[in-house]
């Protein structure tokens, strides 16, 4: 697990402000990931998720709960580690260089805020480590989104 980066997550996500702490933490998280080319929160609201705080190319803004890899996290509460993406019935590619997708849902007392989405243009890019290090981020983020 990347301690420092949990650790760096929980710091930045002390700020006081919401939306400035979601800011930081993806960019963080963006910055400090090597070969992944998208990284970024999609949020529930009015039913569906809709993009939040992002670092990458431009993304689509919303997603139908059942939808492509973060619909499917979402509805199934479950962490989706995709080797190849193009092997995910009904992907959804916002960028055609992304070929595999780790999405964890964001989970706190047993209510579900949205999902962290992941993208790496590499096949495979998301080992089990990364999968304990961005679960225990998304438990931070999911957090704060519960004391907001
Ligand atoms: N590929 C995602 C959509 C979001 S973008 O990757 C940023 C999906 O299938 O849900």
């Amino acid at each position: 697990m990347n301690n420092q980066l949990i650790k760096q997550s929980e710091e930045i996500l002390s700020e006081e402000d919401l939306l400035a702490s979601l800011c930081n933490v993806v960019s963080l998280c963006y910055n400090q990931t090597k070969d992944i080319n998208w990284l970024g929160i999609y949020l529930y609201k009015n039913g569906e998720l809709v993009l939040g705080p992002f670092q990458g190319k431009v993304a689509c803004t919303h997603i139908k709960i059942g939808n492509g890899v973060c619909g499917n996290a979402y509805q199934k509460k479950m962490l989706l580690n995709v080797g190849n993406v193009h092997d995910f019935a009904g992907h959804i590619a916002c960028d055609s260089a992304s070929n595999s997708e780790l999405v964890v849902p964001l989970i706190y007392d047993n209510k579900i805020y949205g999902v962290l989405d992941i993208d790496s243009p590499f096949i495979n890019r998301f080992s089990y480590d990364d999968e304990e290090t961005f679960t225990q981020i998304s438990l931070l983020i999911s957090k704060r989104l519960a004391s907001h």
